[in-house]
């Protein structure tokens, strides 16, 4: 990892701070996106990093502030997507501007990011891609529709991509199960709530960030240097069921 040159969305919070942190901690040197752009100054601070405000909707911004990392990190050879946004709501009350918004940020998000950082992943030796999706683009759960479509088609661009930019760039899927974040909150917090979610899976536990971050870290090094266009569920045992 040392002297990798790495840029993380949703960097403010969750596993994208989590992946930073073990990241700077390795030597990588880190370009930190977030639309949260108080939350994101805050991690780029204190790891050392360059930090951006930016909503990975908007194109025009992405397109801005990747040329501003890459140009200031002197080159971009590995990206996390891992910015999203979760919303469970049963399919008949789904709000079509939800759907929108969760394809937007999900699926269209790491497109922009990707298309924006290409000529310097394609300028790197060895560069990688890593897309955090979820065990939801692999097995449905009630109230999914619009994530589990955008994980899904997010598994699936990472695996197309994969193809089109080898052998020189790297493309892999991490499929989280429940892991303690912002986003997972209202489940956690609740020890009943979170007593069943741990039970319905192997390990008989929910995730932690620091999960996700090890399994980032493989797909970003030469540890990985074989593995490409594959979706690897960190869940504890949950979507093989
Ligand atoms: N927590 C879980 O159990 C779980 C499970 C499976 C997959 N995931 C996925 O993991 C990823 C990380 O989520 P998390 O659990 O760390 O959640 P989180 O809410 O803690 O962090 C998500 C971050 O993404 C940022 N973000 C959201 N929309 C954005 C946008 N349009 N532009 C830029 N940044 C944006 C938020 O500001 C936030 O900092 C997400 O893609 C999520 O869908 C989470």
């Amino acid at each position: 990892m040392n002297a990798r040159k790495v840029l993380i969305t949703g960097a403010a919070s969750g596993m994208g701070r989590e992946i930073a942190r073990l990241f700077a901690a390795e030597g990588a040197s880190l370009a930190l996106l977030d639309r949260d752009e108080a939350g994101v100054a805050t991690v780029a601070t204190d790891l050392g990093a360059q930090g951006y405000g930016c909503d990975v909707t908007d194109r025009d911004s992405v397109n801005r502030i990747v040329a501003m990392a890459g140009d200031t990190l002197g080159g971009i050879d590995g990206v996390i997507n891992a910015a999203g946004i979760l919303d469970i709501t049963p399919f008949v009350d789904l709000d079509p501007a939800s759907w929108d918004k969760m394809i937007a940020v999900n699926l269209t998000g790491p497109f922009n990011i990707i298309k924006a950082a290409l000529p310097y992943l394609t300028a790197a030796d060895g560069a990688t891609i890593v897309n955090i999706a979820s065990v939801s683009a692999l097995m449905p759960m009630p109230g999914t529709a619009g994530y589990s479509a955008s994980k899904a088609g997010a598994a699936m661009f990472t695996k197309s991509i994969a193809m089109d930019l080898g052998p020189r760039i790297r493309a892999n899927t991490i499929c989280p199960g429940v892991i303690k974040t912002e986003m997972t909150r209202y489940l956690w917090e609740n020890p009943e709530h979170t007593a069943r979610a741990a039970e319905r899976v192997a390990l008989k536990r929910l995730g932690e960030t620091s999960d996700i971050a090890k399994a980032a870290l493989f797909f970003s090094t030469d540890d990985s240097g074989f593995t490409t266009g594959t979706e690897l569920p960190v869940d504890g045992g949950f979507s093989w069921r």
